[in-house]
């Protein structure tokens, strides 16, 4: 290979591969870039917790942001941090999602910006008691963030998703929805809500080329349980929140429609999943089942 320093002196040979060196990272930082997507991601609930993090994961991935949740400020300052640390565009869109008029407002941001094209559903909140404590106001708020506001932004970026045949719908559910013996009826209905929603959302866009998928973490150390009147501190040890969503964007990059992070025996979902398949062949809507014929 031709050596450009080969007639010159200690000194300047010196200078010329240094400045070679440098030209060399240039380029390789400039290929990096150029293989980073610039497409936009919207996570909601991104002020803290398990939303938060989903913030930084992205950030370090290349992408540009949308964050949403009611606290503005920590919004700002988690928004001034991924911009200075990754030279990323991330825009703060407060909003409680439990208003009619501040939800339309994502929607019509989701329709509007095509460079969203990742949707994190996450903003959720628990609530304590037993169902006969849980009042009414409670009951409607927990089931208008948790199901209401995320169905709607689905809906809301799912159109313009199928319609560029790309892009990705995560929801946070919980395996609370997979338990009742939990004892958190609702919230658990909203969660099974999620899993179930999530599916069937697979099911219909997946052939769009939209990938669809559900997260269901267990217990994981956030703000949820302070904010829920909950104390944990008699609970068996949990899953830190980094830890989560490094799992969950594992199932992620595999495109699995269920991921399960605090799942050690993968086969128990898939055998659920199967025997839930075949309960479906045995349902015959035109005749009752024998054991229901008294006659
Ligand atoms: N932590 C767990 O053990 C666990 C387990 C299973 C599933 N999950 C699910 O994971 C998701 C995230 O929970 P987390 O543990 O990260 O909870 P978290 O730390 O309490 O964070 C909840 C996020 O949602 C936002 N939020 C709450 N009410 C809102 C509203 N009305 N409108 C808009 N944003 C709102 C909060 O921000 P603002 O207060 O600024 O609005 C915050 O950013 C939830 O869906 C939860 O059900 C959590």
């Amino acid at each position: 290979m031709l050596d450009a320093t080969t007639h010159c002196d200690g000194g300047t040979k010196a200078y010329i591969q240094q400045l070679m060196q440098a030209v060399a990272g240039l380029l390789t930082t400039m290929s990096e870039y150029t293989d980073m997507t610039t497409s936009t991601v919207l996570i909601t609930g991104a002020s803290t917790g398990i939303g938060a993090v989903y913030a930084d994961r992205f950030a370090r991935r290349g992408h540009d942001l949308v964050l949403v949740a009611r606290d503005e400020a920590r919004l700002e300052a988690l928004a001034t941090r991924l911009r200075q640390d990754h030279r990323i565009a991330v825009d703060v869109l407060p909003a409680d999602l439990t208003l009619a008029s501040d939800l339309t407002r994502v929607e019509k941001r989701l329709q509007d910006d095509s460079r969203i094209d990742t949707l994190i559903n996450n903003a959720g909140i628990a609530q304590s008691g037993g169902f006969v404590e849980q009042t009414p106001d409670s009951i409607t708020q927990l089931i208008a963030l948790n199901t209401t506001a995320l169905t709607r932004l689905a809906a809301a970026i799912a159109p313009r998703l199928v319609q560029a045949g790309q892009g990705s719908i995560v929801n946070i559910s919980s395996v609370v929805g997979l338990a009742p013996e939990f004892a958190m009826s609702v919230y658990g209905a909203t969660k099974a809500y999620v899993l179930f929603l999530s599916q069937g959302l697979s099911l219909e866009l997946s052939a769009k080329g939209v990938y669809v998928q559900a997260v269901l973490p267990a217990g994981t150390y956030t703000e949820i349980w302070q904010r829920a009147g909950i104390d944990i501190s008699h609970f068996a040890q949990m899953m830190q929140v980094d830890e989560l969503v490094d799992a969950a964007l594992v199932g992620f990059d595999r495109r699995e429609v269920v991921t399960i992070p605090p799942l050690h025996n993968a086969a128990r979902w898939e055998n659920l999943d199967a025997t839930r398949q075949a309960l479906l062949s045995d349902i015959k809507q035109a005749e009752a089942a024998l054991r229901y014929k008294t006659a």
